[in-house]
């Protein structure tokens, strides 16, 4: 068969090298793709936002999967667009995927079906967003831009001061533009965060393996967040813990979905707090995390494919449960100088020459390029180094060495990514 898959990060990058191991595969496709994709896939120079020149791609070039990465074309309709053409497209339709596009429609779906998360206010005008932090008790708040603001619409504030900047930077200043023309206030909730993604077509529910992304961008979890600095999986989940998040989260949450008539069929991606009353929803989001994705598909021992077409099949029922290698994986991502605010491109790579990787160890791409054949940064998350070894320690280790020897000016990353208890 033939599989597109539409996106250019470290995910887009671990899904097509997966992707390629499976026999099914005959000719594989990616929509832009990177210097990492291209040397598992044929990059094509079609945009992930260009659902029409997608769809007429896959029509072209007969193709019988086409899996999407990010959630941009997933909440636009991508998967609406192909369906109406008769094509399979692996992902959740534009209904299904609001559960990440509007905060607020997700908060609404947590309150009505009785999903666990924190208290929240929603405001789109800015002077009673103000009087309510005017009125509230003063202490830590977290204030998101409702709509899709690639991982940076969220401040967790100290107090009611910070708040109203956040607040303003989204209803006054519009730095958001039309993400964040409503904001949500939240309890901050204090505890382990934990991702947790299944795959299900809205009737099987397939968890996958835990990961714990780091999301702020300095050692210790200081400074702003960011799209996702490491990760390692698994997370050790205590068991009642456990059943609670699929007891009262993800099965929850599935069925809530069907129940409003927006069917999910999909990687669906639980951003929780284990707090000590219990885990509580920070976020959904509509498809696989990044950098999530890229040390569970090292760690991912079965085909993906017959998974993926199952699902858009809406025949998951049939799927044997996928295997794991037991190993933990760590990955960490070299950033550019400057991430996640205002940073350089086209700055020269110089050490992946130098790196021997396998089945163990893979340095993923997400914001690079090829300019006359030399390898340059393209974005603020440049690449996931990830690794698997006996233990969080032994891969840490060796997901760390790869690092040193990456060089670019300006190159900077997590020193402490598996490194808590
Ligand atoms: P989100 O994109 O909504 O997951 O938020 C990004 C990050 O902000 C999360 O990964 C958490 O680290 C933090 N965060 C979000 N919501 C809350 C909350 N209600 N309480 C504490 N931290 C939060
Ligand atoms: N790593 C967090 C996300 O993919 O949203």
């Amino acid at each position: 068969m033939n599989v597109l898959v539409v996106g250019s990060g470290g995910r887009e990058h671990a899904l097509c090298w997966k992707i390629r191991q499976s026999p099914l595969v005959e000719r594989l496709f990616c929509a832009p793709g990177n210097p990492g994709t291209a040397a598992v896939a044929d990059n094509v120079d079609v945009a992930a936002e260009d659902l029409q020149g997608l769809l007429r791609f896959a029509q072209a070039e007969q193709i019988d999967l086409t899996v999407v990465g990010p959630e941009g074309p997933l909440c636009d309709g991508i998967v609406d667009v192909f369906r109406q053409h008769k094509r399979l497209c692996f992902g959740p339709d534009k209904l299904a995927a609001e559960i990440e596009g509007s905060k607020s429609f997700a908060r609404e779906l947590c309150r009505k079906h009785r999903i666990p998360g924190p208290n929240y206010w929603t405001f789109d005008d800015h002077l009673l967003a103000r009087s309510f932090l005017d009125n509230r008790d003063d202490g830590p708040i977290v204030v998101k831009a409702s709509g899709l603001a690639a991982g940076k619409g969220v401040t967790v504030c100290r107090n009611s001061e910070e708040a109203k900047v956040a607040a303003a930077e989204c209803l006054e200043k519009q730095r958001f533009g039309k993400a964040g023309a409503t904001v949500v206030f939240e309890e901050f909730l204090e505890g382990t965060e934990v991702s947790v993604i299944t795959l299900t077509d809205g009737e099987t529910i397939v968890p996958l393996e835990t990961a714990q992304d780091h999301k702020a961008v300095g050692d210790g979890d200081k400074g702003p967040n960011t799209g996702g600095m490491g990760v390692v999986t698994p997370v050790t989940v205590m068991p009642r813990m456990a059943a609670q998040i699929e007891s009262q989260i993800v099965f929850p949450t599935v069925h809530a979905l069907n129940r409003e008539g927006r069917r999910y069929r999909g990687f669906l991606y639980s951003g929780l707090m284990l707090t000590a009353q219990g885990p509580r929803v920070l976020e959904y989001n509509c498809r696989l995390g990044d950098p999530e994705t890229q040390p569970l598909l090292l760690r991912l021992q079965s085909d993906l494919v017959p998974l993926l077409l199952a699902t858009a099949e809406g025949k998951l029922a049939s799927q044997q449960a996928p295997v794991w290698d037991p190993r933990p994986a760590v990955c960490v991502v070299a950033c550019s100088g400057g991430y996640p605010g205002a940073y350089k491109q086209g700055v020269p790579i110089f050490g992946l020459g130098r790196i021997q990787t396998g089945p163990e160890l893979q340095v993923f791409h997400a914001g690079t390029a090829k300019k006359g054949g030399d390898l340059q940064t393209a974005g603020g998350r440049v690449l996931a180094v990830t690794a698997l070894g006996a233990d969080v320690e032994a891969a840490r280790r060796s997901a760390y060495a790869a690092l040193e020897q990456i060089e670019f000016e300006g190159m900077h990353y997590r020193s402490d990514i598996g490194r808590r208890g």
